[in-house]
């Protein structure tokens, strides 16, 4: 039994379109040249934590007008497509910061050369769009599209900042482009998969993007990684959360309404472990 508000325990009623999404990227990857598809294995043999994909089912299936097997299979399509993208940027994120392990595994970089996980990520990322391209809607495809170059963006500006010595507003930029952006066009594009109107998929995408906010500012918190960066505030991420909260009271009552709710819970209280964690640390 997962534990309650465990991210596996979030998890549970979207269980089979997660399976469906991981057994798709590689039927949806078909590279001919066997080094290729080796490479490919090599970096999908174990799964990372979802929450991308996730966050575009439980959106969709939160606003659920349209339900049907077409809906439901470009929900599937979409949610590959998005950890696609977020796996090729792994790659190359491992290559900037010279990772050696990723998901407890070695990295491309650390394997082969920053050339071949250079390449490798290159393949995930056009792989996706060429799954994009013949799944999906192009008022789906084309907010994507922006929001990878976002992706680009949001690191380039990082690489600016020699050892991550930006100020706060900076950090909120990159961390906006590098990770709000995918999580608001996951939760924004479920919703449209499933026809929802105008203001439903706006405030989804909001959700999304303070979600994205909420989580990087405590991932790198927990990671200690905010040291560096000048004004940084903890109570902005409580402040997304709180935001990202009220942004689904558009919706009506639903068990995957629910699960979007504790999500923010769970990033919340990872914060909030960690200090008090650090309260009962003996000098
Ligand atoms: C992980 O952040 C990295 C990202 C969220 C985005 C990285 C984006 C790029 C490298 C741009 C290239 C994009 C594409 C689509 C090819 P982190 O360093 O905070 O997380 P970590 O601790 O898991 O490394
Ligand atoms: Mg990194």
């Amino acid at each position: 039994m997962p534990k309650k508000n465990s991210i596996d325990a979030i998890y549970q009623p979207i269980l089979p379109y997660l399976t469906r999404v991981q057994r798709n990227i590689r039927r949806e990857i078909r590279v001919e040249n066997k080094t290729v598809s080796k490479i490919v294995d090599y970096l999908f043999q174990t799964k990372g934590k979802l929450l991308r994909p996730a966050l575009a089912i439980f959106a969709g299936k939160a606003v659920a007008g349209l339900e049907d097997e077409s809906t439901d299979e470009a929900l599937v399509q979409l949610a590959t497509a998005i950890e696609l993208i977020h796996n090729a940027s792994l790659v190359h994120d491992d290559i900037l910061d010279d990772a050696g392990l990723r998901r407890e595994i070695p990295t491309l970089n650390k394997i082969y050369n920053n050339h071949v996980a250079l390449l490798a990520g290159d393949v995930l990322f056009t792989e996706a769009f060429y799954l994009m391209t013949h799944h999906l809607r192009q008022e789906i495809i084309e907010p994507i599209t922006k929001i990878t170059s976002g992706m680009c963006q949001g690191e380039l500006i990082n690489e600016l900042y020699p050892g991550d010595n930006l100020d706060f507003s900076t950090y909120l930029t990159v961390i906006t482009l590098k990770t709000a952006g995918l999580m608001s066009g996951a939760t924004q594009a479920g919703a449209k998969v499933f026809g929802a109107p105008q203001v439903v998929v706006d405030a989804l995408g909001e959700y999304g993007r303070n979600v994205g906010l909420a989580y990087q500012i405590v991932d790198d918190y927990v990671d200690d990684e905010t040291g560096s960066i000048e004004g940084f505030s903890l109570d902005y991420a409580f402040k997304a959360a709180e935001s990202a909260r009220e942004s689904l009271k558009v919706l009506s009552p639903s068990i995957y309404k629910d699960k979007l709710l504790d999500i923010v819970d769970l990033f919340i209280e990872m914060a909030v472990q960690k200090d008090m964690s650090a309260t009962v640390k003996l000098p």
